[in-house]
């Protein structure tokens, strides 16, 4: 898969396999030693560009950040504005959705994502963002 200069990986996949794969890679990033829940994130650029994010615990706990929010503070801080899809990945057989804060952060940067859900060995399930975050807060509202 061609490099796009540490900026993430181009992907050239109409379905979503490439984005669920990049997902699961990010996943064995995880630092997750107080859940043992070990997520992976990948959100796909309006360019096709993949971003990738694990979920990263600390001693705290709630300093925790869900792979879903570490991938789009990666790609916002490395310039990426417009999102087409997010694919979730966890180690279990139903489906992991993001969690309420990362629904209000995708929503808020990337608009009415693809949501897609798998686990290691399969896709557990597809949704839009505008379904799982009805009647959001945004901007349109200051
Ligand atoms: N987690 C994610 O990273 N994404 C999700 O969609 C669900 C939950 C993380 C947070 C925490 O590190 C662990 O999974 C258990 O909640």
């Amino acid at each position: 898969m061609a490099q796009n200069r540490g900026r993430g990986t181009r992907n050239p996949d109409s379905s979503a396999q490439n984005l669920i794969a990049a997902a699961r890679r990010a996943r064995r990033n995880a630092h997750a030693d107080y859940s043992h829940f070990k997520v992976g994130a990948a959100l796909e650029t309006a360019d096709g560009t993949i971003i990738t994010g694990c979920n990263i615990e600390n001693a705290t706990y709630g300093l925790t950040l869900c792979a879903e929010r570490v991938a789009m503070f990666k790609a916002l801080s490395e310039g990426h504005r417009r999102f087409r899809r997010v694919a979730v990945v966890a180690d279990t057989e139903a489906p992991t959705p993001p969690c309420g804060p990362c629904r209000q952060i995708l929503w808020e940067f990337g608009g009415d994502l693809e949501v897609v859900l798998a686990n290691l060995r399969r896709q557990t399930g597809t949704y839009h963002l505008a379904d799982l975050l009805p009647l959001p807060f945004d901007a349109r509202l200051l």
